[in-house]
């Protein structure tokens, strides 16, 4: 089963996002994976959930996990098959943390769409419809991805 951690900064809105959306696709498709997320910083560490994170995944009948934000940890590194960050920032903290990436399990999480690019930031803009839509694509194509690795 592919382990996969999702990263943002503070891992109270998109992170936690992804991560449930994720767990959400696979389990409508059948797909086994373990999903966790992290933060780069340690600015929310112990919160729960954004409300518009809450707010959102409950307006689309997505299931709220628990959820208390933590900071990623260089031993995560070596727990995951996959880290996927929201955006280029959160590329430069995974780095910091880690030091590298010798095995190349550090990505976008948009670069798994053919469109690319960084999941929009709610924090400033409290826009988290935009937020989902780029996570919904995101996710939707990774799990195309896990599908193919799961072929028998
Ligand atoms: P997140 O959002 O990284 O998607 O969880 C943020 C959370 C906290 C802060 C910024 C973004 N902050 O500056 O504390």
């Amino acid at each position: 089963m592919e382990r996969i951690l999702f990263v943002c900064l503070g891992n109270i809105c998109r992170s936690p996002m992804a991560q449930m959306v994720l767990i959400h696709l696979a389990k409508q498709a059948g797909v086994a994976v373990a999903c966790d997320s992290a933060g780069t910083s340690s600015e929310e560490l112990g919160n729960p959930v954004h409300p518009g994170t809450r707010r959102k995944l409950q307006e689309v009948g997505i299931a709220l996990l628990p959820h208390r934000a933590r900071q990623m940890t260089r031993a995560d590194y070596g727990k995951y098959d996959r880290i996927i960050a929201m955006d280029r920032s959160n590329l430069r903290g995974i780095h910091r943390i880690t030091g590298g990436d010798p095995a190349h399990k550090v990505r976008l999480l948009l670069d798994h769409t053919g469109r690319g690019g960084e999941v929009a930031d709610p924090w400033y803009t409290g826009n988290f419809d935009r937020t989902y839509e780029d996570i919904l694509a995101g996710c939707t194509a990774l799990l195309e991805e896990l599908k193919q690795t799961q072929l028998p």
